[in-house]
């Protein structure tokens, strides 16, 4: 159940713009079941959806319904194209705590998508080659006609995607150094600090907000503080998702605990 019980935000945030549940699982059944809408009304006119996918524990929940409504509800992928928001460099793709291996173990591996159709911002090779590559990414997304629907999570440091605090806001796909904040939360994930690699690549706080749709997805109390400062605080690229805040298009939905402090 949708709880609007928010009062001192302005009417057309709590209206339009701000949903929160309940727990984690409403709430990311709410933003599959955003998405399905699409892919489906897409279907009906025959066209391609382009959709800006993220990976960490947040979205699990949504790929998990999204296959769900695959195997029971005749939900079919065939039209979707997907670009992902980010990955680690170096990894390699088989790697485990890659987003390609994520991307394959909680979505891609349990739904008819076209491989071709997949994009995951992988690259190795020297500093030189990856921003060729990174403009490649860029150019394809330019190229599928921009981001329908892009989905987001937040990292306790309002990072979206791989862009950290102090992204410039007409930042396009580049390689980035990764914040102390974002290595100290992934060393879980890598088995210690010192193997969390020092740098990823990350389609850019531009490239984010020219999507015709956002969905930012926050879960559980550990994002609580970070949320607060994001919808309450000034739009400031120290920290990135207050940019959410000038983008008409964008939906924040959260779980009660993520909205304590609102
Ligand atoms: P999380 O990460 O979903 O694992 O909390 C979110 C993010 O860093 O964007």
């Amino acid at each position: 159940m949708e709880n609007s019980v928010i009062n001192h935000l302005p009417t057309d945030f709590t209206t339009n713009r701000l949903h929160v549940f309940d727990d984690a699982l409403k709430a990311s059944d709410y933003v599959a079941r955003q998405i399905a809408a699409l892919i489906r009304r897409r279907q009906l006119e025959g066209r391609e959806v382009v959709l800006g996918l993220a990976t960490g524990s947040t979205p699990k929940g949504v790929y998990e319904e999204l296959v769900r409504m695959h195997r029971y509800d005749g939900l079919s992928f065939e039209n979707v194209i997907t670009f992902n928001l980010d990955e680690y460099y170096p990894i390699e793709p088989h790697d485990e705590q890659s987003y390609t291996w994520f991307m394959n173990q909680y979505l891609f591996s349990h739904v008819n998508i076209n491989p071709h159709n997949i994009h995951i911002p992988h690259v190795t090779g020297p500093e030189n080659h990856v921003k060729n590559y990174c403009d490649e990414y860029e150019n394809k997304i330019i190229a599928k006609g921009g981001i329908d629907l892009q989905l987001l999570g937040i990292g306790r440091n309002g990072h979206i995607g791989f862009n950290e605090p102090g992204s410039c806001f007409d930042s396009v796909t580049r390689l980035i150094n990764l914040h102390p904040v974002t290595r100290n939360d992934a060393q879980v994930y890598f088995g210690g600090i010192e193997n969390v690699p020092k740098q990823a690549v990350s389609i850019g706080m531009s490239t984010i907000s020219q999507a015709r749709n956002i969905l930012l997805l926050a879960l559980g109390p550990a994002k609580s503080e970070i949320i607060k400062q994001a919808i309450d605080g000034p739009i400031t690229p120290d920290v990135p998702a207050s940019i959410l805040q000038s983008l008409p298009q964008a939906q924040y939905i959260f779980d009660k605990n993520a909205a304590a402090l609102l």
